[in-house]
């Protein structure tokens, strides 16, 4: 078998220093920058299911919903105008993460932080005051410039700032926030959707200032990461810094291994065109096919149609929405376990636990679905513990999510890019995110019509190809020192071929140490 998999954590580098209280404190505020995509990802599907909303802007959505009594489960909810309006933040998303990587690099992750808070308090006041499509959609491009902002900045601000031993579960602080913000956001919509006089949905998408202004305020008091600060020249600034995150005093080798990593930094001119060179294609390759892998999970057609799904396998409306609370504190908890496990067990075993559980829970749920509805979509009374069973496995295809592909998601990306190409490569990274968000979004419903029980069979299939291409070609970054991580690509069996010692003479790791490699 091949040696695909390095062994890390004690074969490298380690500095000096341990978990402070002030690194903590900083993490949690920051990570609650999830808390704004979070809530969107989570206020979209309730309330595009609310009648009233649809009565007042899509009037001939609820038309169709309301003459259209067909039988077949599949195409009920089939309407590309509604899909529009959820999908379109994540264009918006998408264009703003390019800005954002200029801003993110020359002005500092916090000011990024900022202004994705101040975009989505905007998008979050046109929202509620909506009268019109177009202020809905305009709301709605404000909401994803914000999240576009936030996104790029977060990941990499935690990652910097965490020690390389806790680095792990101090990422998944972000992702931690986005399954909260989706739980609240499910919560809410439940409650507002039974507001008598039909304006809840208001309450709904204006209670997106609430998670703005934490960020918002939040990123006023952040400090800056020493990376950022002295890729920006305040070199005496940032070694006070670290020494006060580090809680140590001898910070010296860190401090010089991150000046090296500037001073090459330093040196590319063009940022965007450099990442296609020769020596950044593992990089490159995992920007893009991170975030790709991880919306083809499909994870997000029970993100955002957990309420129609549910339906649409026999429950009724209000019974739909507490299914998706039930999936909604899966999602959190295991996200927990994520937390827990990263930094012990390592990114790959949980990748590839979580892809053979996302795995049989998408073929187990499809034969159900299946069984019950056949080709056509028809299917009367349901018994009870079918539904069960198949909530049961949507619950653990969650879980398997939550612990891998979730978090994971937005940790590897951040902590492999060296700093010269740190802030475009992670744009890279969330605009294809985006990108599979939308259309993911996009096509369900129609996929779910024509594929019907083959949607969930479609989605394994990839989940199949991510945790071979886990198993083949990630290697494991689990406690190595961000700014060495070069290291990784030079040990791998095939990316070793894209990087050689003199791409990277600085990186204080000779490859003549012997080290472990596993054999997987
Ligand atoms: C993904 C989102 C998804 C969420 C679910 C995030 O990591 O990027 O697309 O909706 O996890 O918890």
């Amino acid at each position: 078998m091949p040696a695909v998999g390095i062994a890390s954590g004690g074969d490298g580098k380690e500095y000096p220093g341990k978990l402070t209280s002030y690194v903590l404190v900083t993490c949690i505020i920051a990570a609650m920058g999830g808390l704004i995509f979070g809530y969107d990802i989570g206020i979209s599907g309730g309330v595009t299911s609310m009648d009233s909303f649809l009565m007042k802007f899509f009037p001939s959505v609820y038309r169709k919903k309301e003459l259209d009594k067909t039988t077949n489960q599949y195409c009920q909810y089939d309407s590309q105008t509604l899909t529009m309006f959820t999908s379109s933040l994540y264009l918006a998303a998408l264009m703003a993460s390019i800005v954002a990587a200029t801003v993110t690099r020359k002005f500092g992750r916090k000011w990024s932080m900022l202004f994705g808070g101040l975009l989505f308090c905007a998008g979050a006041i046109i929202n509620a005051a909506a009268k019109t499509v177009w202020m809905l959609i305009l709301g709605r491009i404000f909401l994803g410039f914000g999240i576009g902002f936030s996104n790029q900045s977060v990941p990499l601000y935690l990652s910097e700032m965490a020690p390389s031993k806790f680095r792990g579960a101090l990422n998944i602080g972000f992702q931690l926030s986005i399954t909260i913000g989706i739980l609240a956001a499910n919560l809410l919509n439940y409650f507002f959707a039974k507001i008598k006089g039909g304006w809840g949905w208001r309450l709904s998408l204006g209670g997106a200032i609430v998670p703005a202004l934490i960020i918002t305020f939040g990123s006023l008091v952040l400090p800056d990461t020493p990376n950022s600060m002295i890729e920006r020249g305040q070199t005496e600034e940032a070694k006070t810094q670290l020494r006060r995150i580090r809680g140590v005093d001898d910070i010296s080798e860190e401090f010089n291994d991150l000046v090296v990593a500037s001073d090459e930094s330093k040196k590319i001119e063009d940022p965007w065109r450099n990442l296609l060179q020769r020596k950044y294609r593992p990089q490159l390759c995992m920007a893009i096919l991170i975030p790709f892998f991880q919306q083809l999970t499909g994870i997000n057609v029970i993100m955002f149609y957990a309420p129609v799904l549910f339906d649409t396998i026999g429950f009724g409306s209000d019974a739909s929405l507490i299914s998706a609370v039930i999936t909604g504190t899966v999602n959190v908890a295991a996200t927990c376990v994520s937390m827990y496990g990263v930094d012990k067990w390592g990114r790959r075993k949980l990748f590839l636990e979580g892809g053979t559980q996302m795995l049989i829970c998408q073929i187990v749920v499809a034969i159900c679905i299946g069984a019950k509805f056949g080709l056509k979509g028809d299917a009367d009374n349901l018994p009870k513990w079918y539904a069960i069973v198949v909530v049961i496995f949507i619950c653990t295809y969650v879980a398997g999510f939550a612990w891998s592909w979730g978090p994971l998601g937005w940790l590897v990306p951040s902590e492999i890019f060296p700093l010269e190409i740190r802030s475009a490569a992670q744009s890279v990274n969330v605009s294809v995110n985006m990108i599979f968000t939308f259309i993911v979004a996009q096509v369900f419903l129609t996929m779910l019509c024509h594929l019907k029980f083959g949607l969930f069979l479609f989605f394994a299939f990839f989940v199949c190809v991510m945790s071979v291409f886990v198993y083949f070609f990630l290697p494991e970054t689990k406690g190595i020192p961000i700014e060495e991580m070069s290291r990784v690509w030079k040990q791998h069996w095939y990316w070793k071929r894209f990087v050689t010692d003199e791409d990277y003479p600085n990186d204080g790791y000779e490859m003549s140490k012997p080290t472990t490699v596993k054999t997987v």
